[in-house]
């Protein structure tokens, strides 16, 4: 088939890429300039695992103009949706590209909706400017650093839109469904749900997808920082949780707060589709507030240990470890918490070698940098480097003894064996066994 993408961000490119593999004839259109020269220079703006490999094997064309759009069978946007006023997406993009796509198109050509867009707007842009085309709406589940594992293998795909695009929509992702033919380094989940449904349930779906995983991390929080208050083990709590296969082990990592680029988006406008319908949905409310709140309780612990005029070792800034995407990044937002509070602070992370607007947060080159001589280290990303620190070492360049682990990728033990006081994503710090301290002692 021949397919025009909107849009080269991760989920533009990782569809677009994934497209050429499965022997689609794809072209990828991206207006930002310096971006387009990124890809069109053979290598990847969002450093995704596994995805320039995967596009010097296939014959995927990235242009800055949308000509293709006239001779495509397949349209898909794929074009940003950010928070705009209240909440709702600002659907700016969406509505450019609707209007090319309007002007240019062919009649019952297939438009596959993948941004994020609040329910609805499918249907109002199949009685608007995409009147003559068949609009779909078929939403990602795509991880930012798993994007070509999540597109080539994905758990469902889901799509709704009119009934005679259906079969289209199915040829397209025919491999993918069939399980056949994955690149070596896919792990293979066999046949994959296809799920077709109205246009409203497939958008109302994908938020609800992220509304439920947002809501679970910050149910995690709570439970971990009630296992703190009454005396229990966190992580025994939440292994048994995850045993259950109605909970699953996933998603269960207590942490100092979710962030970027998609949960606090969504979650945010899923509060707005809500409360435009009339309909007071508590729990996601919740789930957000506490989401706040768990960040401020764990710099509101490093603001009453450390000194003013301090120093905190900041280990992470991305949102999340495998990716240097940094966007609502809970890191970056301690960062600016801590150095309004009058702390310095100096960070390390494995892919972000400097911020854009720093405001006051310093970016070095290594662990050792940005602990030396520090207050306090605090762990701020799951980084597997981090979880793996030689304790011992870190503590002998640090001036103080304070390990704030934010993300729960350090043993207690093993911090005190080191010689250093744990406090976790809670705020609470955690004494020593019997133990450790007689070890201490010795
Ligand atoms: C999320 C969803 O997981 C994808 O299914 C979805 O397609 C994507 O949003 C999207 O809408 O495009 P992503 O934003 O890449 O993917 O990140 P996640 O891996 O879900 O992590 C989100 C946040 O939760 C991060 O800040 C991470 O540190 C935090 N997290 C994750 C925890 O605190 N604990 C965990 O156990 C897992």
């Amino acid at each position: 088939m021949r397919v025009a993408v909107l849009g080269a961000g991760y989920v533009g490119a990782t569809s677009a890429a994934v497209l050429a593999a499965l022997g689609h004839h794809v072209t990828c259109v991206e207006r930002d300039r310096s971006r387009l020269a990124i890809w069109r220079s053979g290598n990847d703006p969002l450093a995704e695992p596994g995805l320039t490999d995967l596009l010097h094997c296939v014959d995927l064309q990235f242009v800055g103009d949308g000509a293709e759009i006239a001779t495509a069978d397949l349209v898909i946007v794929a074009v940003g949706t950010p928070t705009g006023a209240g909440g709702m997406p600002d659907l700016a993009q969406l509505e450019d590209a609707a209007a090319q796509i309007g002007a240019l198109a062919r009649t019952g050509a297939v438009v596959l909706i993948r941004s994020t867009v609040p329910v609805g707007t499918c249907d109002r842009l199949q009685s608007g400017p995409l009147r003559r085309m068949r609009v779909v709406s078929n939403p990602e589940f795509l991880r930012e650093g798993h994007a070509l594992q999540d597109a080539l293998a994905p758990d469902r795909i889901v799509a709704g839109g009119p009934s005679d695009a259906r079969s289209i929509v199915e040829h397209l992702y025919r491999r993918v469904i069939e399980g056949r033919s994955l690149p070596a380094a896919i792990d293979p989940r066999g046949p994959v749900p296809f799920l077709w449904m109205s246009a409203r349930s497939a958008e109302l779906a994908k938020y609800a997808a992220n509304g439920f995983l947002a809501t679970k991390l910050s149910f995690v929080n709570e439970i971990a920082n009630l296992a703190e208050s009454v005396g229990a083990d966190a992580g025994a709590v939440l292994e048994s949780m995850g045993s259950d296969p109605r909970i699953g082990p996933q998603h269960l990592r207590p942490g100092l707060g979710w962030g970027g680029s998609c949960f606090p988006k969504d979650t945010r406008a899923l509060q707005a589709i809500a409360d435009g319908a009339g309909y007071d949905f508590i729990v996601l409310r919740a789930a957000i507030d506490q989401n706040t709140r768990q960040l401020g309780q764990f710099a509101a612990a490093i603001r009453r240990s450390v000194i003013p005029g301090g120093t905190v070792g900041l280990l992470g800034l991305a949102f999340k470890a495998g990716t240097p995407d940094t966007r609502e990044s809970p890191a970056i937002a301690l960062a600016h918490v801590l150095v309004r509070g009058g702390l310095s602070v100096r960070a390390f992370d494995p892919a972000v070698r400097a911020l854009a607007d720093d405001r006051g947060i310093e970016v070095r080159a290594t662990v050792d940098e940005a602990c030396a001589g520090a207050d306090a280290v605090v762990i701020a990303t799951e980084w597997p480097e981090f979880a793996a620190l030689d304790l011992r070492a870190l503590r002998n360049v640090t001036r103080g003894d304070l390990l704030f682990d934010g993300r729960s990728v350090i043993s207690p033990q093993a911090a005190h064996a080191a010689g250093l006081r744990y406090i976790g994503p809670s705020g609470i710090e955690e004494e020593p066994t019997a133990d450790v301290r007689l070890r201490g002692a010795a």
